[in-house]
């Protein structure tokens, strides 16, 4: 094993369920996060974007193309974008089909219900901010949210949530209006920008492609916003040789969507 940064001796390397175990079930659905749980998987990953009405939905895509029935649904109203459907239409739309016909009438999950499937499971989330720039005042809505389901209870907050981004400034607003929680900044900026990126995050979690042990050893020379080693947790490794690279270059979690390849490989971490 190689170098760590932030994890307690004997804790394991975590593996973080990306979109759900979505290898195995419809992703960004409450059937991937039961999907992670029946792996016995302790972390899931997910997207968070709004709709028309102001609802915080779980989705990758900014438009519901691709992993609904939208077209079919709703003929007239291309690009099918998140923003321009009520919650109450997106209800209506299958989200499993697409992914296999065993998951037909599978929905797209609220916020709310996403959390608290995870919550009934005792897993941990990663959340990633999608496309802010689409939705304003969307961190502070989602704080909110999470607040009110329980999960930025003190007891909870470091230990069982992270708020990740591509975007710098979503993950800035974040950190000024809920200190107390973890940050990620995804991406793989450069070292020279990590010490301004380290004042508000916990994390800078690049692409396994742009991951290197000196990438790795470089990222945990800086303290990120909580007093600890920045950590580097990487995605999306699907194949048990990477995911044994990776963590051998020091690596503080794996993002998959094959989180039973992942955990099997990574065994002895
Ligand atoms: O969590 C990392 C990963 O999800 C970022 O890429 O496109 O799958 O959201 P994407
Ligand atoms: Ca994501």
């Amino acid at each position: 094993p190689g170098a760590q940064a932030a994890r307690e001796p004997g804790e394991r390397l975590p593996v973080i369920a990306h979109r759900g175990a979505s290898a195995y079930a419809p992703e960004n659905t409450l059937a991937a996060v039961d999907e992670a749980a029946r792996l016995g998987i302790g972390w899931v990953e997910n997207d968070v974007q709004r709709t028309k009405d102001g609802e915080l939905v779980v989705i990758h895509d900014d438009s519901l193309q691709r992993t609904t029935d939208v077209e079919e649904i709703y003929p007239g109203r291309a690009p099918w974008k998140v923003k321009d459907f009520t919650a109450a239409e997106i209800a209506r739309l299958d989200a499993g089909s697409w992914f296999g016909p065993g998951y037909a009438g599978t929905r797209v999950p609220t916020l709310q219900q996403y959390v608290n499937r995870v919550d009934l499971h005792h897993q941990k989330l990663l959340l990633e901010i999608k496309n802010p720039q689409l939705y304003p005042d969307i961190e502070r809505q989602t704080l909110k949210l999470l607040g009110n389901e329980g999960w930025l209870d003190r007891q909870h907050l470091t230990g069982r949530l992270i708020v990740q981004s591509f975007s710098a400034a979503s993950i800035r607003t974040v950190h000024e209006l809920k200190p107390g929680v973890k940050t990620g900044l995804l991406g793989a900026p450069s070292v020279a920008e990590l010490p301004g990126y380290a004042t508000f995050t916990d994390q800078i979690n690049p692409s396994y492609r742009a991951v290197s042990r000196g990438y790795v050893s470089a990222v945990h020379v800086f303290t990120g916003a909580h007093g600890r080693p920045l950590e580097v947790v990487t995605w999306t490794v699907d194949d048990a040789d990477t995911a044994r690279r990776v963590a051998g270059y020091g690596v503080d979690g794996v993002i998959t969507n094959r989180p039973d390849v992942v955990r099997d490989a990574l065994g002895e971490w």
